[in-house]
C-alpha cells in the first residue's frame, strides 16, 4: 500500500471535520445480526445446533425465515466504519447509505474471508504452498482480488500466514505450512497479488495478514489455546512471515485470538505498537479477530467490556470486529481520560488511509454490469487458473508397481463418498462458490474419458457398505479409493487429536487390498494425517488436499498422466498421533535420534516424520550431483546438477537448505533458504544455481537482535528436506 501526499492530506482534512462519535464509528465493524422470532436468544440457538438439540435442517429453516439487521441506522448516523459480507447488491445498498446519507459520506470498507478464492476457489493454502510457485501464489491472489471487488469486497481477511508445526491444529489447512522461508515467500506473493494491480479499483483489495501472532503454536494443537515461547522462537519462526508481508506493503493485519506469554495479542502493546507498527512499519490498521476484544475478559486480562476496550485501544487495536465495545464504551473512556484523543485519531487516520488508498471515495459501488456478469458465471480463464493451481498442488507420495498413470483402457472402480461430494472439494474457509462451478473427482474422471463406475462404500463420517465394496472389487480392473476428511474436519475450531483416517475408511482400504486388485489411494484432507499403516501397505498414495472448484479435473489429469505431479509437502506428515508436533527444522538436541537407547526418540514410534517437508515424487526420477559452493563478497553461490533419469518430462522443485553448525544459540539442523521449479525433458540435465545472501544467514537472539556469526555452515541441495547433497563452508561476515 503506497500512500501519496495527496492521499494523506485528504485523510487529514476528513479527520479534522469528524466528531468523536464519528471517529469511534470508523473503529467499529458490524456484521449482520440475526433478529426476531426466536423463543431463545440467538446464542442459545447456536448452542442447540452445536449440541445436537437442533438439526442443521431445522436451523437453516429458522435462519431462512429470520430477519437480519444490517445496522442501517447506525451506518446512517456515521457509527459504522466497516461491515462484512459478499453480496454485491447488499454492499451497494449499505454503501449508498454511508456515502449519501451520513453526515460526512465516508464509505464503508467491506471485508470478507476470501482465503483461497471467492467464486473460483483454488486449493487450500497448505496445498498451494506445496507448488513452491510464487508466480502462481500471486496470480491466484490477483484473481481473488478481482472476484472480491466484483462482490463489493474491498478488504480480504487474507493471507493467513501462520507458521504451524502441529497438524492437530485444524487451521494448518489455511496457511502455508511449517516453514518460515516458504511462508514468507508465500506472504509476499499474496500481498502483491491482492494489492498490486492498482490500474483499476476493480483489481485490488486491502490484504489482511493474519493471525498476528504465534497462533500456529497453540499448545497441543488445540485451537485458541495458550501460546508460550522464547523470544528467539518468536523472532525466528513466527514473526518473519509478518515482517515479509509488511515489507511488501500489506495494508492491514488481524490480531490473533491467543495470548502470547500471558498477554492476549488483542491487547498486546508490545506486539501491536512496538513490533508491528513501529518496527515492521504497518501502513494501515489492525483489526481484532471476531469477538476477541470481549474475550479478553474471559482470558482474564480485563475486568469487563470497558476495561477490555480501553486496553485494546491503548495497545494499538484500531478496529473492533463485532463486539460493539468501542461503539459503547470508547466515548466515555476518552471523556474519563482513559484513552487519549491521540490514540483515537491515530486509529481513525490508519483506517481512513486504507479507504482512501482503495479509491472508495471515488468508486464506492460495484458496477451493475459487473454484478450481472457474475450472475451469468465466472469469468473466462478463472476456472483454468483454478485447475492449473490444483494440478500444481497434487503431491505423489508413493507409486509402486507403476500403477500410475492409469491405463486409459482400464475399467476403474471409484470408491469413497468423498469422490462424489461437491461440498468437500473447496475445503475450509471457502464461501461464495456455486455448486455448478465445482467438479467432483467422479465428474473429473468421467470428463477424462476413463471407464469409471462409482461405489460410495465408506467415508469420513462413518459407515461401510460391504455390498458396494464387493461390487467395486469384482467389477474393476483397478480401484481408485478417495479417502480423507470432510471440509468441516479442518479449518477453525477443528483441531483433531486423532489424525488417522476417520470412520471406517482404513477398513475399506484393507478390504480393497485383500481383493488383489491394484489400489490407488487419493487423499482429500485439510492437514497432514497420520498415515503409518497406509504408507506401509498401500502401493499408491496421492495427496490431493481440498483443491477447489476444479479438483475433479486436476485429480483426473494426474491419475491419467495428462499431468506429471510436481508438488512437494509444505508440512511434514506424522507416522502416528504421538509424534505431533513434527517438523524438519528442529534443533539437533545433544542426543539426536540414533541407534543408542539414550537418544531423543520414542520407544513406540519413529523420531522422524513419515513424509518430511519438501517431499514429493514424480512419474519420472531425478538425480542430483556436483554440489558446488562459491563464496562471493556478499553471498554464497551454490550450484548443483539435476538430471531427469526417467522416461518423461517433469518439473522438479529443487530445494536449498543450510545449517549454522555452531552459534551462540542452538539453530535448526536445516533451514530452507531457496527453491526453484526446474523443468527437465526425459534424460535432460541442467546445472542450476542459488544465490544465498550472507545477510540471510543469521538469526535473532533472545533480545530480538539479529546476529550474523562467523563459523562453519553446512549447505544442502536436493529433492526434499531429507534427501539432499551436502557441502560445508566456513563463512566470515566481517566485511
Ligand atoms: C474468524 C477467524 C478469522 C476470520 C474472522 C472473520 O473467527 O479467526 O480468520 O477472518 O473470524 O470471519
Amino acid at each position: 500500500m503506497k500512500l501519496t501526499e495527496e492521499m494523506k492530506a485528504k485523510v487529514e482534512s476528513i479527520l479534522a471535520r469528524m466528531t468523536l462519535e464519528e471517529k469511534i464509528g470508523q473503529m467499529n465493524q458490524e456484521s449482520p445480526s440475526i433478529v426476531g422470532g426466536f423463543d431463545v436468544p440467538f446464542s442459545e440457538l447456536i448452542e442447540m445446533l452445536t449440541d445436537g438439540r437442533l438439526s442443521q435442517e431445522e436451523f437453516e429453516k429458522l435462519m431462512s425465515t429470520a430477519k437480519q439487521d444490517f445496522h442501517e441506522d447506525e451506518i446512517r448516523a456515521g457509527l459504522v466504519g466497516s461491515v462484512m459480507g459478499n453480496d454485491p447488491r447488499k454492499a451497494n445498498e449499505l454503501q449508498k447509505i454511508a456515502v449519501e446519507e451520513s453526515r460526512l459520506g465516508i464509505p464503508l470498507i467491506i471485508g470478507f474471508d476470501v482465503i483461497h478464492g471467492l467464486r473460483s476457489v483454488f486449493p487450500i493454502a497448505i496445498a498451494e504452498a506445496g507448488s513452491f510457485d510464487d508466480a502462481l501464489f500471486e496470480e491466484t491472489a490477483h484473481m481473488a482480488a478481482k472476484e472480491s471487488r466484483a462482490h463489493g469486497i474491498s478488504w480480504n481477511f487474507a493471507p493467513m500466514i501462520d507458521v504451524a508445526h502441529d497438524s492437530r491444529w485444524g487451521r494448518v489447512s489455511e496457511g502455508p505450512g511449517e516453514d518460515v522461508f516458504l511462508g514468507s515467500r508465500f506472504a509476499r506473493a499474496k500481498i502483491r497479488g491482492l494489492q498490486g494491480d492498482t490500474s483499476s479499483e476493480q483489481n485490488y483489495v486491502a490484504a489482511c495478514t493474519k493471525h498476528y501472532v504465534g497462533y500456529g503454536a497453540c499448545e497441543g494443537g488445540r485451537d485458541y489455546n495458550t501460546v508460550s515461547m522464547a523470544p528467539n522462537q518468536l523472532f525466528n519462526t513466527y514473526l518473519p512471515t509478518f515482517r515479509a508481508a509488511m515489507e511488501e506493503g500489506a495494508a492491514t493485519a488481524m490480531a490473533a485470538f491467543n495470548d502470547l506469554n500471558g498477554v492476549p495479542c488483542t491487547v498486546n502493546r508490545y506486539l501491536l505498537r512496538d513490533i508491528l507498527k513501529e518496527s515492521f512499519g504497518l501502513q494501515g490498521f489492525v483489526v481484532s479477530d471476531a469477538n476477541a476484544i470481549r474475550e479478553c475478559v474471559i482470558h482474564g486480562i480485563a475486568a469487563d467490556d470497558e476495561d477490555a476496550g480501553v486496553q485494546a485501544a491503548n495497545a494499538g487495536m484500531d478496529m473492533d470486529m463485532g463486539t460493539h465495545i468501542y461503539k459503547d464504551h470508547l466515548k466515555k473512556a476518552v471523556e474519563d481520560g482513559k484513552v487519549s484523543m491521540e490514540v483515537i485519531d491515530e486509529a481513525v487516520r490508519r483506517i481512513l488511509r486504507v479507504k482512501v488508498w482503495l479509491g472508495l471515495f471515488e468508486h464506492p459501488y460495484v458496477p451493475e454490469d459487473v454484478i450481472e456478469a457474475y450472475e451469468k458465471g465466472i469469468p473466462a480463464g478463472h476456472a483454468q487458473l483454478s485447475r492449473k493451481a490444483a494440478q500444481e498442488s497434487v503431491v505423489l507420495l508413493k507409486n509402486e508397481g507403476g500403477i500410475l498413470p492409469l491405463d486409459s483402457a482400464a475399467k476403474v472402480s471409484l470408491v469413497g463418498t468423498l469422490a462424489d461430494s461437491v461440498d468437500e472439494v473447496t475445503g475450509a474457509w471457502a464461501m461464495g462458490w456455486k455448486k455448478e462451478d465445482c467438479v467432483t473427482i467422479l465428474a473429473g474422471m468421467k470428463n477424462s474419458g476413463l471407464d469409471v463406475a462409482y461405489y460410495p462404500c465408506a467415508g469420513p463420517e462413518g459407515g461401510l457398505n460391504e455390498d458396494e465394496l464387493e461390487a467395486a472389487t469384482a467389477n474393476g480392473d483397478v480401484i481408485v479409493a478417495i479417502v480423507g476428511e470432510t471440509t468441516a474436519m479442518s479449518g477453525e475450531a477443528s483441531s483433531r487429536a486423532d489424525l488417522t483416517l476417520p470412520g471406517r475408511q482404513k477398513e475399506m482400504l484393507e478390504k480393497l487390498l485383500a481383493s488383489g486388485k491394484p489400489v490407488v489411494t487419493v487423499l482429500m484432507n485439510g492437514r497432514p494425517l497420520a498415515l503409518g499403516w497406509e504408507a506401509e501397505h498401500l502401493p499408491v498414495l496421492v495427496e490431493a488436499w481440498h483443491l477447489g472448484i476444479q479438483m475433479g479435473n486436476a485429480v483426473a489429469d494426474v491419475l491419467t498422466g495428462a499431468v506429471n505431479p510436481s508438488a512437494k509437502l509444505a508440512s511434514s506428515f506424522p507416522a502416528g498421533n504421538g509424534q505431533c508436533p513434527v517438523y524438519y527444522s528442529h534443533p539437533s538436541t545433544g542426543r539426536p535420534a540414533g541407534k543408542s537407547k539414550f537418544t531423543s526418540k520414542y520407544l513406540d514410534a519413529p523420531a522422524e516424520a513419515l513424509f518430511p517437508f519438501g517431499y514429493g515424487l514424480s512419474y519420472t526420477t531425478y538425480e542430483y550431483s556436483d554440489l558446488k559452493i562459491d563464496e562471493k563478497e556478499d553471498c554464497l553461490k551454490i550450484s548443483v546438477r539435476i538430471r531427469n533419469t526417467g522416461s518423461r518430462a517433469g518439473t522438479e522443485i529443487a530445494q536449498l537448505y543450510m545449517q549454522d553448525v555452531a552459534a551462540s544459540l542452538v539453530r535448526p539442523v536445516k533451514e530452507l533458504k531457496g527453491y526453484q521449479r526446474v523443468f527437465l525433458e526425459a534424460g535432460e540435465e541442467k546445472e542450476i544455481s542459488f544465490g544465498l545472501p550472507k545477510k540471510e544467514m543469521g538469526f535473532y537472539d533472545n533480545d530480538g537482535k539479529y546476529r550474523l556469526e562467523d563459523g562453519l555452515f553446512r549447505i544442502y541441495a536436493g529433492t526434499s528436506s531429507r534427501d539432499v547433497l551436502c557441502g560445508e563452508i566456513f563463512v566470515s561476515f566481517k566485511v
